[in-house]
């Protein structure tokens, strides 16, 4: 027995929080009869539906995605715009981003149709380590470096402690690249903290992601995920949020 809003998340149809809320919403029926209460326990054989809609009972699949350039993070895109999915016109279950890198960044982004799996991963309190380089205008010297790696003010919060270091720099361009590792994901997050400290992003690549690194893949390429993967990815969240409480 599972609970339901874990069922629905594994299809694929939502995030654990979004099938929550679809639960407490009144559009969930398990066996013709609506469920409201969040912890209902459901079995295999329960016919589940969302917005009337039988719950597909897919198979869990997990990708790693060598993100291209000019390519948004979405599942599709009103203005028909390149979207990550498009490069995966094989794929039968309903993956979707786990999540995001913005259309200029490139590198390392995992896909799957497991919204626990996601929600696990992306969840701030379970800081997944992830590894970005960027090439800024500019040479930062050891104490911005230090500002950076204390956690800098951005709008409305502080960045964590990071770990950063300049991979080398070109004085007659007047660029650097620097190797930046942080364990939160805010929006355009490492773009703004280098900003902050007078190093606009001139490019961004994602190159690992907890373990996992772009090893052998081209930009457009992806493979599945093996099994030990998936589990080492979801016991690193796990670890994480012990060690927290
Ligand atoms: N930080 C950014 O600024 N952009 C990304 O795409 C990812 C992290």
């Amino acid at each position: 027995m599972e609970r339901l809003q874990k069922v629905i998340a594994q299809a694929g149809v939502a995030s654990r929080r979004k099938a929550e809320e679809l639960i407490k919403a009144g559009m969930v029926t398990v066996n013709g009869q609506t469920v409201v209460e969040l912890g209902t326990k459901v079995k295999a054989s329960d016919r589940i539906e969302v917005k009337g809609i039988p719950l597909a009972k897919e198979e869990p699949v997990y990708y790693l995605f060598y993100k291209p350039k000019g390519v948004i993070t979405a599942v599709t895109d009103d203005k028909k715009r390149p979207v990550v999915l498009d490069y995966f016109p094989e794929v039968k279950e309903r993956i979707f981003p786990v999540g995001r890198l913005d259309y200029d960044t490139t590198g390392l982004l995992l896909l799957t149709n497991d919204g626990d799996f996601a929600q696990k991963l992306t969840h701030p309190s379970h800081e997944i380590e992830k590894v970005y380089v960027a090439k800024v205008k500019g040479v930062p010297n050891y104490s911005q470096l230090k500002i950076l790696e204390k956690g800098v003010r951005i709008e409305h919060y502080k960045t964590a402690p990071a770990k950063v270091s300049i991979i080398s720099s070109d004085a007659k361009k007047g660029t650097a690249i620097v190797s930046l590792t942080i364990h939160e994901g805010h929006h355009h997050q490492v773009k703004n903290m280098l900003e902050k400290v007078g190093f606009p992003v001139l490019k961004l690549k994602r190159e690992k992601f907890g373990m996992l690194t772009l090893d052998k893949l081209n930009p457009g390429q992806s493979r599945r995920l093996f099994k030990k993967e998936v589990t080492d990815l979801l016991r690193l969240a796990e670890t994480n949020s012990l060690s927290k409480k």
